[in-house]
C-alpha cells in the first residue's frame, strides 16, 4: 500500500493499490455502480464502486457520503481515458473520518452562487476545483519569481512592513499608532529599503505584502496585495525594461510548462500565452498618448494613464507593452528625470495584454542629493523620516533602479480570470475584511 499517493501523480501509480486521503466532491449513482468524485488538494479523481465487488457495508458507506465529508479511500489506480485526469480509482474500501450531517450540509452546493455569497464563504470556496487551481497557479508564479531572481544572482532582502513614512503618495496610507513614537504606516512598497540593500549587495529584491488604502472598487485593486520588487545598483531604464521582460516571460513559460492541468481547469486559451516572448514592444508616453487620442481617449498629455487607456493600448499588441518616460508630474517623487527632457521621468509601466492593465511599475531613482531633497519638500514629505534615504545619496550615490510586479494582477492575467480577488487566498477590499 503506497502512502505517498496524490491525485496529481495518479499516472505514476497505475495498477497499484493506493490510499487516497481526501474529501467527497460529488457522488453520482448509475444503477449498481457508484461514481464518487474525490478531491485530495492536488486534484479531483473519479472512483468506481460496483455493488457486486464490495461488501454491503462499504457500498452503504459510499452511498451515505455527503459533500465534503472527509475520508480515506483504498483501491487500485486504473487508466480510464473517459475519467477526468485520465485515471480512476477502483474502490475496495472506504473509511469515513468525518461525515457532514444532512441537517448542516456544505453551504457551497454544486450550483451557481453569487460572488458575494462565495466571498463570504471564501474559507470553503477555496476547496472548489477552479479556486484551488488558481491558488496552485499563484504558487507557481511565486516559485518562478524566486527561481528567476536566484538564477540571476539576486539576494532576497525583505523590507519592513511597518514604516515611518509614505512611499507611493500619502492618500493611500493605512495608519496606526506605534507605541510612544507616534504614527506608523503599513508599507505601500518595499522600494525605498531595497534601494539601501542594493547599495550594500548590488542586485536585490524584496517580496511581501503591500498595502494601499485604495478607495477604488475595481477588479484590479486590492487593499492588500503581494509585490516583488527587484532593485539593481548601476541599472539604467533600458536594463530595467529588459529585466521586466525576461522576468514576465519566465513566469508565463513556467506556468505553461508546469501548470497545464490548472490552466485547463480554468479554461484558459493558452495560445494567447505561448507567444509571450521577448522583445516586448516599447512605447514612449508621448507615442502612447498619440495612439490613445487616435482611439478616442481624452486623457490630456501630463496625466497618468487610467485603466481604460491601458486596455486600449494593450489591445494593439499580442504581448505585454512597455510604456516609458511618463511626465514627471504624474509619477512618484523618487524618479530620476530624463536628462534629455527633465519634464519626463525615467520610468516604465508594463501593461499586460487582453486588458489586464499595469502589472509592472518601475523607474530609475533620483541619484542626486539636492534634487531629492527638493522633491521631498515639494511633496510635503517629512524630511526627518527620510534622512536615511537621503544618506544613500551622500555616500557613493550611483544610478540605480527597479520595479514592482504585482502577483495578483499577473496571476489573474495568466489565469484569464476577470477579477484579481480570486488570485489571493483571502482578498482584502474596500468593502471586505471577512473572513
Ligand atoms: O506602480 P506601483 O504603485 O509601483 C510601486 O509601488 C513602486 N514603488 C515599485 C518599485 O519600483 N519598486 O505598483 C507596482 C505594481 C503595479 O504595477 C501592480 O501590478 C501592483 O503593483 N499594484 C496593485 N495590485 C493590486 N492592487 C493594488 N491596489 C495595486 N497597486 C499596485
Ligand atoms: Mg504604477
Amino acid at each position: 500500500m503506497s502512502t505517498d499517493f496524490t491525485i496529481a501523480r495518479a499516472a505514476e501509480f497505475e495498477g497499484r493499490d493506493v490510499a487516497l486521503y481526501g474529501w467527497l466532491y460529488n457522488l453520482r449513482e448509475s444503477g449498481k455502480i457508484l461514481f464518487p468524485l474525490f478531491r485530495d488538494g492536488s486534484g479531483v479523481m473519479q472512483a468506481v464502486v460496483s455493488k457486486k465487488d464490495v461488501s454491503q457495508e462499504v457500498w452503504q458507506r459510499v452511498s451515505d457520503l455527503t459533500q465534503e465529508s472527509s475520508l480515506i479511500a483504498r483501491g487500485a489506480v486504473r487508466r480510464e481515458p473517459r475519467a477526468p485526469g485520465g485515471y480512476e480509482l477502483v474502490l475496495r474500501d472506504l473509511e469515513v473520518l468525518h461525515r457532514v450531517p444532512e441537517d448542516t450540509p456544505y453551504p457551497i452546493a454544486r450550483k451557481e452562487h453569487g460572488p458575494d455569497f462565495l466571498l463570504s464563504h471564501r474559507h470553503l470556496w477555496i476547496r472548489s476545483p477552479r479556486q484551488s487551481a488558481l491558488l496552485r497557479l499563484r504558487h507557481e508564479v511565486i516559485r518562478s519569481i524566486h527561481e528567476f531572481f536566484d538564477q540571476h544572482g539576486f539576494i532576497l532582502t525583505d523590507s519592513p512592513i511597518l514604516t515611518p513614512a509614505a512611499c507611493e503618495g500619502t492618500t493611500t496610507l493605512f495608519e496606526l499608532d506605534y507605541f510612544d513614537l507616534g504614527k506608523a504606516y503599513l508599507t505601500q512598497s518595499g522600494q525605498l529599503y531595497v534601494e539601501a540593500t542594493a547599495a550594500a549587495l548590488g542586485k536585490v529584491y524584496c517580496f511581501g505584502p503591500t498595502f494601499r488604502a485604495e478607495k477604488s472598487k475595481t477588479r484590479r485593486h486590492l487593499t492588500e496585495f503581494w509585490m516583488v520588487e527587484p532593485e539593481v545598483a548601476f541599472a539604467t531604464l533600458d536594463d530595467l525594461m529588459k529585466l521586466g521582460e525576461d522576468l514576465v516571460t519566465y513566469i508565463v513559460q513556467k506556468a505553461l510548462q508546469r501548470r497545464r492541468p490548472e490552466l485547463e481547469t480554468l479554461e484558459r486559451d493558452t495560445r494567447k500565452l505561448e507567444h509571450i516572448q521577448p522583445p516586448f514592444p516599447r512605447l514612449s508616453y508621448d507615442e502612447a498618448i498619440k495612439i490613445l487620442h487616435r482611439k478616442g481617449s481624452h486623457t490630456p498629455w501630463g496625466e497618468d494613464l487610467g485603466g481604460a487607456d491601458e486596455t486600449r493600448l494593450s489591445e494593439e499588441y499580442d504581448r505585454p507593452v512597455i510604456v516609458h518616460r511618463y511626465p514627471a508630474q504624474a509619477k512618484a517623487f523618487y524618479m530620476e528625470p530624463d536628462p534629455e527632457r527633465p519634464d519626463l521621468a525615467l520610468c516604465m509601466d508594463m501593461l499586460a495584454p487582453e486588458g489586464y492593465g499595469e502589472i509592472i511599475g518601475g523607474s530609475q531613482r533620483l541619484a542626486d542629493y539636492n534634487l531629492l531633497l527638493q522633491r521631498l519638500r515639494e511633496n510635503n514629505l517629512p524630511e526627518e523620516a527620510f534622512r536615511w534615504y537621503l544618506d544613500l545619496r551622500k555616500f557613493g550615490s550611483v544610478p540605480h533602479g527597479g520595479f514592482g510586479l504585482g502577483v495578483e494582477r499577473t496571476t489573474a492575467w495568466i489565469a484569464g480570470i476577470p477579477h484579481i480577488r480570486e488570485t489571493i487566498p483571502f482578498p482584502r477590499m474596500l468593502y471586505r475584511i471577512y473572513p
